[in-house]
Parts: C-alpha cells; structure tokens; sequence
C-alpha cells in the first residue's frame, strides 16, 4: 500500500498552471520587492498562499448553484441551507455573511465596548481585529506547549482552563462580553481542540454566565481529528461529532471559505433571541436582508452542499492524510516543522532550517523567496515580518518568539505529485541551505505590514 490516500475523487474539469523559466522567476520576484503577496498569481505554479476560498467545489455544488434562487427575500437557496445549519450547527438562529470578518463585525460592534476583553484559546488576526477596532482587547489563553514547535500532542488547540479561569476571576464577568475558541486554531498550526476541552471551557463560561462563541473555520478537521484521537469518539460519524460540539456553544461565527468548500461565504448563529434581533438589524444595515446576508442565493446553495461533503469520512481521511504526508516527508529530510501537522497547512521553521541569519535578517522571508525562486511555489512568511512590530512607546523592536513559513493546502486543489514537487522543492533547497542570504525591510506600512512591505536582499 502507499503512504499516503489517493485522492477521493477524479477530475473533470482543469485550470492549466506553468512553471514560468528560473530567470522570469528571479525578474518577478523582483519586481515584487521580494514580497510573495505582490506576485501576480499567473507567475505562481503552486500556490500555497492560502486555504480560504481556494478550494474546488463539487459537481454536487455547481448544479445546485445553477438552481440558485436570486428572489431578495424568502429564498429557496435560504431554506435550503438552513436545513443543512439545522442539522450540522443546531443554532437556533443564524444569519449568512459573505465572509467570517463580516461575522466577526457584527459581533464585536454589538457586544464589545472600550476596555472589555475577550478570551480565546488564540484569536485569527481579523477576529483580534475586530475587537481591537472596538477599544477591546483580544486574549490568547491557550495551554503552554503550543508555543513549542517541537510539543507532539493531540490536542495543541486546547485552552488552559486554570488561566481561563484566573482570567475571568481577575478582569471580572461584566468586563467580559462573550469567550471563543477557534476550531482549529489556525494562527497555531491548524491544530485541534478536543471535546473534552470544549466541554470544561462551555462549563466553564456557563458557570460565570459569559456568552460562548465557537470560531468554526475548520469545524469538520477539528472533529474528525476528535474521531482519530479521543477516546469514545472512533465510531462516530464526524456529523454527529459536529453537533456535540456546536451543542456546547451559544453560537458561531464562520467563513464557510474554509469547511464550507466554497470561494465565497460564511455565517453567524446563536441561540439568544434577543441578540438575533439586533444581529438581524446589523446585517441590514452592514450585509443585505437576512435571507441572503451579502451573497447571491447560489452561494447559499454551494455552502449548503459544502458543509455536507466536508464531513464526508473520505474526504476526511485523504484531507489530513495529504497534510501530514507534506509534513511528515519534510521532517524525514530533516526540515523543522510545527509538530504534529495540523489539518490545514505546514508550517516550515524556518529560524531553525536557516539558523545562520539572525532573526533581524528575516530567515522567513528568504526562505518564501527561496522556494518561489527554486520551484515557482507561493509560500508565505509568518514570523518577523507578520508579528513583529515597533514598540510606539519604547521605538524598541518587538521580535515574535517563531519565524514561520506556512504552506497552506487548498481543499481539493492539488494532486500528490503536486506534494511531491513540493516536498523535493523543499528538500533541494534545504542542501544549500547555507548560501542562503538574510533581507532588509525598505518599505513597510504602520499596521499589517507583511501584505505589502519590500525588502531587498543583504
Ligand atoms: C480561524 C479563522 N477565523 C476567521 C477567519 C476570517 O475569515 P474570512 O477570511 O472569511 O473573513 C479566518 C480566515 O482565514 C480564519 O482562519
């Protein structure tokens, strides 16, 4: 048998890709400022950019995007999908958003108030975002080891209940609108939550009577790695593993880009009457009429249909299978990586792959622009550049602990060639890993500075 499972599909309909030649190669990344985001996605061979609306959808979602009902309000598409959100999420209400941030949007705008903090095992940057363009102040409190690239556990997602609890007791319940945690937490690693963490931190918030919101990004990975690894959950179906965990919560937000398998959508539900009614009235104003929520009534559909074949077991199995067959082949040619591969991506280290230049050097940067250069691929860095900053009242610079090079997989996207392409990319590069040279920032914005900085090679 192989060591990986073949895809659960076969392809019928392609988008042609190229390899443009090394000296095109070298003249666009120039031109970029040897940013990867300043490529234009035509000089990409393999993109590994991101997850997030890239996947491909089915024969199943395309025909029910064709029967799309467009009607303003009262759709077919609505209750079609609402039918799936009955039986997948359980909320009793929701409302669709063109994307999670709009989800996050309207939360933090309703509930969030200057100085209030919200709790999460490790925010996403747009839900941090959200709630700092409110005056609040986003708190990660997961447990110690997920700071250890090295720390092979289960469940690295999990947040540490005793700091939780010392959290809530200190800043105080009315300072505290509503807790999350993010399933899996993609700011680290893509990594699992179990349920029974979810089941002590819904106790736990039910106990201080503090709202519980579920990040359900990656809901479906999440809950087949709870059917792979937690006891009692191996005969389970990973839709009824779904509905215990979403059964814990008060509700939801989502970007249906990435479980949901489409290129555009997303949601938010809660059970709480009251707050529905002024989600419903946010959304007007913000997203469109509740039936519909900023998309077209075919988006409904392709969503409805998605969030059902990103429970399918097949699925599944070959979806973290082609991860960790990513991962685990890097870590046999001796590349540092987050440990263990989570579900939605790798993350190269590239700190320790590059250790002879110092971290002020960006060792992350020289690496995306390495593999691009070697082998035509769009990797991205997530480390000094993305989480570093200037300290505004010291002018002291801020270095983050990891100088990360996350590689995340499209759903459905790229065949175990592309892996392999991959993986002997990586591993011609990690060779000559020594004549690898160090960049400089010579642009650089106030805030999210890594989407359009340059640098320039040392
Ligand atoms: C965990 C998590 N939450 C929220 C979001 C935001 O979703 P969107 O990009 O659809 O606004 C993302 C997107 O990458 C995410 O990974």
């Amino acid at each position: 048998m192989p060591n990986y499972v073949p895809e659960p599909f076969r392809i019928k309909m392609t988008e042609p890709i190229r390899l443009i030649p090394p000296a095109e190669r070298e003249q666009a990344i120039q031109a970029a400022g040897y940013n990867v985001f300043a490529l234009r996605a035509e000089d990409i061979y393999i993109d590994y950019l991101t997850d997030s609306g890239t996947g491909a959808m089915s024969q199943h979602q395309w025909a029910a995007m064709m029967a799309g009902d467009e009607s303003y309000a009262g759709a077919r598409s609505y209750y079609r999908l609402k039918e799936v959100m009955d039986a997948v999420f359980g909320f009793k209400y929701f409302v669709p958003t063109h994307q999670g941030r709009a989800a996050e949007n309207i939360l933090a705008n309703l509930l969030v108030r200057p100085g209030m903090f919200v709790p999460s095992n490790m925010h996403f940057d747009t839900t941090e975002g959200n709630i700092r363009a409110r005056g609040g102040r986003p708190t990660n409190l997961i447990r110690a080891e997920a700071y250890d690239p090295a720390a092979r556990l289960d469940f690295k997602g999990n947040m540490d209940l005793a700091k939780l609890r010392a959290f809530i007791e200190e800043k105080g319940v009315e300072n505290i609108p509503f807790g999350m945690i993010t399933i899996t937490n993609n700011a680290g690693g893509g990594q699992p939550v179990s349920m029974q963490n979810l089941r002590e931190v819904a106790a736990l918030y039910r106990e201080y009577r503090i709202p519980f919101f579920i990040d359900a990004c990656r809901f479906a990975e999440n809950a087949y790695f709870i059917k792979l690894r937690e006891t009692g959950y191996a005969q389970k179906a990973p839709l009824e593993i779904a509905q215990e965990m979403f059964s814990l919560a008060d509700g939801a937000t989502m970007s249906a880009k990435k479980d949901g398998i489409v290129n555009i959508g997303g949601f938010l539900a809660v059970n709480d009457e009251g707050l529905f009614e002024r989600i419903r009235n946010e959304l007007i104003l913000r997203e469109g009429f509740p039936t519909y929520g900023g998309l077209a009534g075919r988006d409904l559909d392709a969503m409805a249909v998605g969030f059902m074949e990103a429970l399918e077991e097949r699925y599944l199995e070959y979806r973290l299978a082609q991860t960790a067959y990513l991962g685990d082949s890097l870590l046999a040619a001796g590349i540092p990586i987050i440990e263990p591969p989570g579900a939605h991506a790798i993350y190269i280290d590239a700190k320790h792959l590059l250790e002879h230049i110092p971290q002020r050097e960006l060792p992350g940067i020289a690496l995306s622009v390495e593999i691009y250069k070697q082998g035509g691929i769009r990797a991205v860095e997530l480390g000094t550049v993305a989480f570093g900053y200037i300290d505004p009242e010291t002018g002291e610079e801020h270095l983050p602990e990891l100088d990360l090079v996350r590689m995340a997989i499209p759903r459905r996207v790229y065949t175990q060639s592309h892996l392999d392409y991959t993986i002997a990319t990586i591993k011609e590069i990690a060779t000559r890993r020594k004549s690898l040279q160090g960049y400089k920032i010579v642009y650089q914005p106030r805030l999210m500075r890594h989407f359009t900085a340059k640098f320039q090679p040392l």
